[in-house]
């Protein structure tokens, strides 16, 4: 009966129960998730998920959203009962407007990330957000974990870079608050409410994004460095000479070059000799590299950089960006990994690294260490080749996740919490925090069909 409901509110072209369409939506993108559903919905219009949401609200029936799937804590995965209807948002993928005087875009929550960057870069503009899934990934999942990737330094998380939301509530109503102001104080900021939920709250139908102006001409720069600590003083050191300019500053360890130099065809490292670490950054210069390399010169007498390789060429740059991309592929090739997705305040990321290893060095010898992040905004990604699910697996994740938080930091940077990281949530959130999340889940989603069994 629901079922048939749902089908003629989509349409013909807006469902399928066929097991192998349904079946890229039924796990994660890591293998680490399987679920099962009787149906996967794909609505065109904000419209038709309201209805959606209002028949499955009337049947008590759950809802998981869906955008690119690419999410790295099994967050868009149903899961094993075969009851929870997946709910995919790709089909609504319209670029509504772009004001290039407000320095805004409009866009539907099924459009590719990679296609609003290019929208705006035609229109002489940029959306800064940027990540190595955004062939793939949808704006409405980047709101929806609040996503970082590489340009968090200098223009901050998917969040900083929302000026407006639309979005459905679990009974079916739509909130519409599409505004494309930078200054709004007319009471609760109410899309800070669905930026970061993983769908537990409602389900994001579009939104206004903020642009910049384009840069234009950015230089890219691979700096080899000796110690991670190095990293941190070497982007201090930057800041001061060049500025705002640094767009992205990534850490990359040299086993993780070579995972990649291994699994993924032509991305060979460019460097001879092989260092510990490297640094992968972007600055927006345009033409004038002169203070860049001089400040570069700097870092090699001071020792803070062993050597450095600035991209002459859009090509060459491109090159050194698809390696830093690639990571998460050629990790995934490599096999099976505890992935650890902390942030710590930039100035303990030494002390985070150095105390790592020990606890590894203590509680899995010969584990190898997966190290790479976006060290400008203190996220690393401090990934342990190991089956998840033993008690020794989780013995290190608690330690990993205990030195991180406990140096001000959190367990969870920026891939969301999801279905992997839930029990998690209720150890390193204090007590009124969490009792506060129920108590808006309760309000928000009071039969609870809203992505259940993630978040909290
Ligand atoms: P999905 O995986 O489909 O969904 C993610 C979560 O959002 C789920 O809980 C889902 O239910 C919910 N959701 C999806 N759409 C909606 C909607 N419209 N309304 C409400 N809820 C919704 N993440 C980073 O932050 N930084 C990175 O640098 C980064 N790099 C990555 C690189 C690779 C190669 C891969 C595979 C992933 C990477 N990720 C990264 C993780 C992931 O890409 C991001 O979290 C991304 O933002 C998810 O988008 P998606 O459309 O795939 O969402
Ligand atoms: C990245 O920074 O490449 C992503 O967050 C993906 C990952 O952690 O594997
Ligand atoms: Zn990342």
């Amino acid at each position: 009966m629901l079922i048939e409901q749902l089908k003629s509110i989509v349409g013909p072209k807006g469902w399928t129960s066929d097991p192998a369409a349904m079946a890229p939506s039924l796990v994660d993108w890591r293998g680490a998730f399987h679920g099962s559903a009787p149906i996967v919905l794909s609505p065109a219009s904000t419209d038709e998920v309201a209805a959606v949401v209002s028949a499955c609200a009337a049947a008590g029936v759950a809802i998981v959203p869906q955008g690119g799937n690419t999410s790295m804590c099994g967050g868009a995965v149903p899961d094993e009962s075969g009851q929870q209807i997946v709910l995919r948002l790709g089909r609504m993928n319209r670029i509504r407007a772009l004001d290039t005087e407000n320095f805004s875009i409009e866009v539907e929550a099924g459009c590719i990330l990679e296609h609003i960057q290019i929208a705006a870069r035609k229109a002489g503009r940029l959306f800064a957000l940027s990540l190595g899934a955004e062939g793939s990934c949808q704006i409405g999942g980047n709101l929806a974990t609040n996503a970082g990737g590489i340009n968090v330094i200098r223009y901050g998380t998917a969040r900083a870079q929302t000026l407006g939301l639309e979005a459905v509530l679990a009974d079916g109503t739509v909130i519409n608050s599409l505004r494309s102001l930078r200054k709004d104080t007319a009471g609760y900021d109410l899309k800070q409410l669905f930026i970061g939920s993983e769908g537990t709250l409602g389900i994001i139908t579009a939104a206004t994004l903020k642009l910049f102006p384009d840069p234009g001409l950015k230089t890219t720069v691979l700096i080899a460095i000796e110690s991670s600590g190095a990293a941190v003083r070497l982007l201090s050191h930057l800041r001061r000479s060049i500025g705002d300019s640094i767009e992205a500053f990534e850490l990359i360890s040299g086993y993780v070059f070579g995972l990649v130099d291994r699994h993924i065809p032509a991305s060979v490292p460019p460097f001879a000799t092989e260092f510990p670490w490297y640094v992968l950054a972007n600055t927006a210069c345009g033409d004038d590299t002169g203070s860049l390399e001089q400040a570069l010169q700097q870092a090699v007498e001071a020792n803070l950089a062993g050597d450095a390789i600035l991209a002459k060429s859009a090509a060459e740059s491109a090159a050194l960006w698809r390696i830093r991309h690639s990571i998460a592929e050629a990790e995934r090739a490599a096999g099976k990994a505890l992935k650890h997705d902390v942030a710590v305040p930039v100035s303990r990321i030494e002390e985070f690294l150095q105390r790592g290893d020990r606890l590894l060095a203590e509680l899995a010898p010969g584990a190898q260490l997966i190290a790479f992040g976006h060290v400008g905004d203190g996220n690393l990604h401090y990934n342990v080749a190991m089956e998840p699910g033993s008690e020794q697996a989780a013995r290190v994740t608690e330690a990993i996740y205990a030195l991180a938080t406990g140096l001000g930091g959190s367990f969870s940077a920026e891939h969301g919490v999801g279905r992997l990281k839930r029990e998690y949530l209720v150890q390193y959130r204090n007590e009124s925090e969490i009792e506060l999340m129920r108590t808006l889940k309760r309000a928000m989603d009071p039969l609870n069909i809203l992505n259940p069994g993630k978040v909290i």
